[in-house]
């Protein structure tokens, strides 16, 4: 049993998981100023190996397992959580403006489904202040930036708000992916929609086209869609010949968890992620890649607890993976433990 799970996570579980989640960061920040403390961090979580390296849309990451968006918002402790083994780290969701997100509490455990309910709302200082810790960047972890909508722009003028996002963070990412799948952003997911999701990532994709050199372009899509959205959505995404797709975000479904309909009802609404989501997500991986006969490349996240739940993801046809729940339940031996798993696979 991992120090994580014998002593850290029993303490930490104690606290509000918001509470615990700004004190962790306040120590990630102020450590990774330390390339000591950084190379002996990642001397403990970093596997190294040939057969762990992916060479996908244009970039070479280390190995395929990668740190979901919305733990690092506002891309403030990359250096240090690259530094735990992850292949590549997602900052964002960001928005052009500030926003104080929804009222607390909005993020719940569920510790006997090892999940998590959330409805924080794009909580986030803003893309310029990301813009500006992104210039201070101290290592070379590749870097996803994951863009949004304010609350307050309505649909009908999101591009705008991604645009701004886009231009913004241009010269401080290695990839984009572009969110309209959160459950906790008003009618967000309408973009997913034929229309609006081709407007979207049309202007999108023209914007990157005259930049000197463009960047790859993912969509992050929700697990909720039926076979025909999804049908819509790889149609759409071959059509604009975006780089890929990020599958899936959280549910707004409670089918899979086991706690009481008290305590599913005291929680109330937000997203739904871990263990719960796994099976859901992992169908949805599955489809695309069947559907795009492999042409599409899929990052799956949802639900990766274990390295089992990690190789079931790659066998689905995902090409790299991202953890969020896994990581806060398991810490960051979850990392290095599929990493590990995975050079034993193949050789
Ligand atoms: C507290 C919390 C905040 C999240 N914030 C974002 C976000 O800002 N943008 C985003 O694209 N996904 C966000 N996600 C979704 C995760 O990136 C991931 O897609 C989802 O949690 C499923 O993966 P998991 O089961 O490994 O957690 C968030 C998830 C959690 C639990």
């Amino acid at each position: 049993m991992s120090l994580y799970r014998l002593l850290i996570r029993p303490l930490l579980i104690q606290f509000q998981p918001e509470t615990i989640h700004k004190f962790t960061f306040a120590w990630f920040k102020f450590f990774q100023r330390f390339a000591l403390v950084r190379w002996i961090v990642s001397v403990q979580f970093r596997v190294k190996h040939p057969s762990l390296e992916r060479h996908l849309f244009g970039l070479n990451f280390p190995n395929p397992v990668g740190l979901a968006a919305g733990l690092d918002k506002n891309a403030e402790a990359f250096d240090f959580l690259g530094s735990m083994g992850f292949g590549f780290i997602e900052i964002g969701t960001l928005t052009p403006k500030s926003q104080a997100g929804n009222p607390k509490p909005r993020l719940f455990r569920f510790v006997e489904d090892k999940a998590l309910v959330n409805r924080m709302g794009f909580n986030n200082e803003g893309v310029e202040e990301a813009v500006e810790r992104l210039k201070r960047k101290r290592t070379n972890i590749l870097i996803g930036g994951n863009i949004g909508k304010n609350k307050i722009t309505p649909n009908d003028e999101a591009s705008k708000d991604y645009i701004t996002c886009f231009n913004s963070l241009y010269s401080h990412v290695d990839y984009f992916v572009v969110n309209v799948s959160s459950p906790n952003t008003p009618n967000l997911r309408e973009l997913q929609g034929k229309e609006p999701l081709k407007k979207l990532l049309n202007q999108l994709v023209v914007l990157n086209q005259s930049k000197e050199k463009a960047k790859p372009i993912l969509l992050k899509i929700a697990p909720d869609v039926n076979t025909s959205q999804l049908d819509d959505i790889i149609e759409i995404v071959q059509e604009t010949k975006i780089d890929g797709i990020v599958a899936t975000n959280t549910t707004i479904s409670r089918d899979s968890l086991s706690a009481s309909q008290n305590k599913i009802e005291a929680v109330g609404a937000g997203g739904l992620s871990g263990q719960p989501l796994k099976d859901r997500s992992t169908e949805v991986i599955r489809y695309i890649h069947q559907k795009s006969k492999g042409n599409i490349p899929v990052i799956g996240v949802g639900g990766i607890m274990n390295k089992e739940d990690a190789l079931e993801k790659l066998n689905a046809g995902a090409s790299l993976i991202q953890i969020y729940t896994g990581f806060i339940y398991e810490g960051p031996a979850l990392v290095k433990a599929i990493n590990k798993e995975l050079i034993k696979r193949t050789i």
